[in-house]
């Protein structure tokens, strides 16, 4: 049986993701802050799941309940990191883009230093992080979760490139780029290409089975992020 951890599974494309893995014979470790969500997936499938609540933004217990996981689990093939916030914050109210920074860049850099160090220790593991569209360009009603995002997506790469380090050459990181995907963490107003997140999650273990190095969910969105990277600013400026 393959071992996973799932952090950010209590809802969304975690949580989608979860059912999916169970279903294809993993043991999976989940998180998140909110037990009640936790407990409902573990009655579900109650052999497969080990649940640990947690809050990324305290990274100490953060670093204590990833090693607890990796005891039970022995040896961990699959880190999925999909926990985030963002807001549309128009007015930069500090305590939204505070509170994006404590989640989406410091708690998940925690999580990735902790994957990647784990994989390097076993010599092989899938690292895979849900960053997003929005890593490509910035953005005039979300700039930190955009900053956040394109954070994440320079740290996934830089880890890409520090696997050439590792002699067996079975780690794996994968850069997983949704546009907009039907959670509550949907952003903004012009919401279009809307994914049903089963769809999405569906897409997402295909693209894990892969190894692909980056994927966007849905395909369509990799011709967007062509365009908005050639995009000079002020034309992109009349649009966001
Ligand atoms: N939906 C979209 O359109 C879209 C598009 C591009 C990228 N994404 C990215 O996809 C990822 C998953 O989002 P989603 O759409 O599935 O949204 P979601 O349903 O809101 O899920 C977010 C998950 O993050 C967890 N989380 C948030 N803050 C946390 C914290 N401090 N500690 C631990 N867990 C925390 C939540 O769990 P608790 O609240 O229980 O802690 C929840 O499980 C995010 O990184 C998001 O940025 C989403």
């Amino acid at each position: 049986m393959n071992k996973a951890i799932v952090f950010g599974a209590t809802s969304g494309i975690g949580y989608e993701l979860t059912k999916i893995l169970v279903q294809n014979n993993y043991k999976v470790a989940i998180t998140g802050r909110r037990l009640e969500k936790l407990e409902e997936l573990k009655a579900q499938f109650p052999s497969q799941i080990i649940i640990k609540q947690n809050d990324i933004q305290q990274i100490e217990d953060l670093e204590k309940v990833f090693f607890e996981m990796v005891e039970e689990l022995k040896t961990v093939d699959l880190i999925v990191q999909s926990s985030g916030v963002g807001f549309v914050n128009p007015k930069l109210e500090w305590g939204k883009e505070e509170q994006t920074i404590n989640t989406n860049v410091l708690g998940v850099t925690k999580l990735y230093t902790l994957a990647y160090n784990l994989f390097r220790k076993q010599q092989f593991g899938h690292l895979v992080g849900i960053s997003s569209i929005a890593s490509i360009r910035g953005n005039r009603s979300s700039p930190v979760y955009f900053s956040s995002k394109a954070y994440q997506k320079a740290y996934l790469e830089s880890l890409y490139f520090k696997t050439k380090t590792i002699k067996s050459k079975k780690v794996f990181i994968t850069d997983i780029r949704p546009g907009f995907v039907d959670t509550p963490m949907a952003l903004g107003e012009e919401i279009f290409w809307m994914v049903p997140v089963k769809k999405a999650a569906k897409q997402i273990y295909t693209a894990i089975k892969k190894k692909k190095r980056v994927a966007y969910i849905s395909k369509r969105w990799r011709l967007v992020a062509w365009a908005l990277k050639v995009m000079p600013a002020r034309i992109l400026k009349q649009f966001t």
